[in-house]
């Protein structure tokens, strides 16, 4: 299953080149192993003159930032349909046209899709689209259960997830207008979903931690996106966290 997009040769053979699946993440899990191995602490840039200090704020927002963390043990409770809206509320359409959300050229090329794996409510163990104008959520598929898809989401967990949320891109929105460049538009934007779903989190005192180890072309058949150009950007596991 190979993505060809049209005026992004490159950026489609370097998605090709990066996808993980059972024989890449061989590879993959080397060089993490490798650089577990080898690795010193990230070294600061360092300039020879005097720090200039600066205030720290002490708002709502440097709150949140400094409470956000990766979790990776989830206890087994469900979220709750209010928890639920509070998550996907970091996607949302504003009242005007644009989304919560910056985008290149107002293209918005990433779609949010989600496997709930165990919430409360009549959605439980179904994979949804998120309609960021109306705050919706439409059915995709039934969600399988976590142990029987786990390997693709290439994250190694405690428990089970209670979400799993797929920032999926619409390649062709982006490259249509930038070509090659949009690529790295696509990218980036993935992390600014990741991002406001992770300051939630903090809101929600819930835990959770981006999965870039995803089975590209698993992950593309389980969301029935198989025969389309969707590119695989990022997951994002949430749960109620383990102390
Ligand atoms: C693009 C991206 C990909 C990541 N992929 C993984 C992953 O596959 N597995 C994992 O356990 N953590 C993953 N993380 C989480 C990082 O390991 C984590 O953010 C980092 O260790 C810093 O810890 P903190 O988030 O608690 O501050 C990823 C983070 C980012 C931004």
């Amino acid at each position: 299953m190979t993505n060809n997009i049209k005026n992004a040769e490159l950026f489609s053979l370097f998605w090709e080149n990066s996808k993980i699946n059972k024989r890449t993440i061989l590879k993959f899990a080397k060089k993490l192993d490798e650089d577990a191995r080898t690795a010193r602490s990230v070294s600061q840039i360092f300039y020879p003159t005097e720090d200039l200090l600066l205030s720290k704020p002490k708002d709502k927002i440097a709150q949140l930032m400094s409470e956000r963390k990766s979790t990776r043990a989830f206890t087994n409770f469900a979220f709750s349909e209010k928890q639920l809206g509070s998550l996907f509320h970091a996607f949302r359409l504003k009242e005007t046209t644009s989304r919560l959300l910056p985008s290149a050229g107002g293209k918005y090329p990433i779609e949010v899709y989600a496997f709930l794996f165990n919430v409360q409510g009549g959605l439980n163990k179904q994979i949804t689209y998120y309609n960021p104008d109306s705050h919706s959520l439409s059915i995709v598929a039934k969600c399988p259960d976590w142990d029987e898809v786990k390997e693709s989401f290439g994250l190694k967990l405690k428990g089970q997830p209670a979400v799993f949320f797929i920032f999926i891109a619409i390649p062709e929105r982006t490259i249509d207008k930038y070509g090659e460049r949009g690529g790295r538009f696509i990218l980036t934007e993935a992390g600014h979903y990741a991002q406001n779903l992770a300051l939630r989190l903090a809101l929600e005192k819930l835990g959770g931690v981006i999965s870039g180890a995803l089975y590209d072309d698993e992950i593309k058949k389980l969301l029935n996106l198989q025969n389309t150009n969707a590119l695989v950007t990022l997951g994002f596991a949430c749960g109620n966290f383990k102390q």
